[in-house]
């Protein structure tokens, strides 16, 4: 049973500068909730209850987010403001929050393996709140599809999506041989390759539900693209061994890292979830 799911959100968020210099990029609203609480709903929808972020310097509201206003709920009790406040309450009620700090930027890898500490030896999701995924109402949200493939198998499971050709360089990209449809056997998997050097044009987007071997990996993973301690080179070692599938998730994903993706979710939730306030 997987109950963890680990949050790296000590990154700086420098493609959305200056609105990132004192405001972590994961607060950033998609209309009117932050990418982060996207990221718990999704995380409670897949039946992940302990949240876990791996935080750093001027991530503090991220921490205040998911704990009660008592200033703000006395002031607006009973008024019909209160509405605006029914799904972060809902989670907070729902959902546990730890913390860690990542004293230095080594990468995401090396954030997991700061991570360790909230997680011990189980498996758990990990969710990058920037890419934001979106499912059809009434379907398995992208988290939900992963742990069901990770129930069937036992095995660390990366989402991933077809990416044209040019567009490869930006993700971890895998080799794989297909088990199902939709379902494949990782094989070789690689940091942001250059196009010629591709394996393929399944691009691993931020969901990953991720076996406990993975923190031992980790402690033996050099850094790699960019200096940087890679989770997919970590990850890699385990496909040697046969231990990871990928699955091309079903829904759609949003770059909210980047001002194009971020506008195109705006846009999206705006027209086809935005209700009510909610
Ligand atoms: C990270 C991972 C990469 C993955 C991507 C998905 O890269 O290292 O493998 O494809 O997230 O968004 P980042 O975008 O943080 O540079």
């Amino acid at each position: 049973m997987i109950r963890k799911c680990l949050f790296p959100v000590a990154g700086y968020g420098t493609r959305f500068l200056p609105a990132t210099k004192a405001m972590p990029k994961e607060m950033l609203p998609v209309v009117n909730k932050p990418l982060v609480q996207y990221g718990v709903e999704e995380a409670l929808s897949a039946g992940l209850d302990q949240i876990g972020f791996v935080t750093g310097r001027g991530k503090r509201t991220i921490i205040d987010h998911f704990d009660v206003s008592y200033e703000l709920e006395h002031q607006i009790a009973g008024s019909d403001k209160e509405q605006y406040l029914t799904s972060i309450r809902d989670v907070i009620q729902r959902a546990t929050f730890s913390t860690t700090r990542q004293p230095e930027m080594r990468g995401l890898g090396h954030a997991i393996l700061v991570g360790e500490v909230l997680i011990g030896f189980e498996p758990f999701g990990v969710v990058l709140a920037d890419d934001l995924c979106l499912v059809e109402e009434g379907t398995d949200s992208v988290l939900t599809q992963l742990v069901n493939i990770y129930r069937r198998f036992g095995k660390s499971v990366v989402a991933v999506q077809e990416v044209p050709e040019d567009k490869v360089h930006k993700f971890g990209v895998i080799q794989g041989e297909e088990l199902e449809e939709g379902l494949y056997t990782v094989s070789d998997m690689v940091e942001k390759p250059k196009k010629e050097e591709a394996p393929s044009n399944l691009a691993i987007i931020g969901r990953y539900v991720l076996t406990p071997d993975i923190f031992e990996a980790l402690r033996h993973t050099e850094p790699g693209k960019n200096g940087e301690v890679q989770i997919t080179d970590a990850l890699c070692q385990l496909a040697k061994r046969g231990r990871v599938l990928a699955y091309k998730f079903k829904g759609k994903r949003f770059d909210c890292g980047s001002v194009d993706g971020y506008v195109e979710a705006t846009n999206y939730v705006f027209e086809n979830l935005y209700s009510n306030g909610q």
